[in-house]
């Protein structure tokens, strides 16, 4: 009898699909699931957990791979590698109810459930893993961070985006501090559409500058460690990007940022 481990999401050579269930039927499941399961993707089944009603049926209907289990249990019995992609509030109460097999990867995705308490919610499943994927592994890309560094799940993950094991708990949660700055650069470029909008440019072309003008900024950031360079030289001397850092700076805006992080960091450690 083949273990989990042994089948892996990269085996497309005639052993049986990897047997996933993901547990938290809502969006970033949504997005797991669709990186797991859209072309190109490993060879596996995957269960979903019958609640959101709304996005199990969609992702079933959407992928052959996908079927909805009739509840959470039945999820954990028909799976190996186990996802969980609950909220944190519900986490303890519905995992708490749930009989893990030894046997079971588990991958933890959610915020503020610390390795301990997963460990003993998950118990008696030898491996549990704590990750963090973002939206966009629907694409299959991007950083996933891990902690602890296991080299199963990192090859597991492998398919989904770009693995990085931390080497500590510690340093997993100050590098997801950092993902509540997705809304608020989204909001950067919404601003900047507004303003230029205000300024009589149409609708259309204000967005579509900004999201095209962000993206090809973002895309400058491909495998740079350090940004200071890209900093000096995107300011001419005199020129408009050497003054809007200094008018921001002067303002505050950089200065904002270390309570701002603070203050997730404090929120996604102390629950
Ligand atoms: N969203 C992201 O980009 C992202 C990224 C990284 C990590 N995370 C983490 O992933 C977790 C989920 O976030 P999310 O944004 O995907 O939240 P979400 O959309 O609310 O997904 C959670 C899902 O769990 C379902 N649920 C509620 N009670 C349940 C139960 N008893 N059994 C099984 N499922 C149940 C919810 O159903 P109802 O809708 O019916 O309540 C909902 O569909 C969080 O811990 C978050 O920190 C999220």
């Amino acid at each position: 009898m083949m273990n989990s481990r042994e089948r892996d999401t990269s085996d497309r050579g005639g052993r049986e699909p990897v047997r996933i269930g993901v547990l938290g039927t809502g969006r970033i499941a949504a997005a797991l699931v669709t990186g797991l399961c859209s072309a190109g993707g490993p060879s596996c089944s995957v269960l979903v957990s019958p609640r959101n009603a709304e996005v199990a049926t969609g992702l079933a209907n959407r992928f052959n791979q996908v079927s909805v289990a009739p509840d959470n249990q039945a999820l954990l019995d028909g799976s190996d590698w186990v996802f969980l992609t609950l909220r944190p509030p519900m986490a303890h109460d519905v995992l708490s109810r749930l009989r893990f097999r030894s046997d079971h990867c588990v991958v933890s995705i959610m915020a503020m459930v610390q390795l301990d308490a997963l460990k003993t919610l998950a118990a008696p499943a030898s491996s549990v893993v704590r990750a963090l994927t973002l939206p966009s592994v629907s694409g299959r890309t991007g950083p996933i961070l891990l902690c602890p560094a296991d080299e199963d799940t990192e090859r597991f993950l492998t398919p989904l985006g770009a693995p990085l094991p931390m080497g500590d708990e510690r340093q997993l949660e100050v590098l997801w501090a950092m993902t509540a700055m997705i809304a608020p650069f989204y909001a950067l470029v919404e601003r900047s559409a507004v303003w230029a909008e205000g300024h009589g440019v149409e609708s259309g072309a204000a967005r579509d500058y900004a999201a095209g003008f962000f993206r090809s900024i973002v895309q400058a950031l491909d495998g740079v460690h350090d940004m200071a360079p890209l900093i000096a030289e995107a300011q001419t001397p005199g020129g408009l990007n050497e003054q809007a850092l200094r008018t921001l700076t002067d303002a505050g805006w950089f200065e904002a940022l270390t309570p701002v992080l603070d203050a997730i960091l404090a929120r996604l450690t102390d629950a």
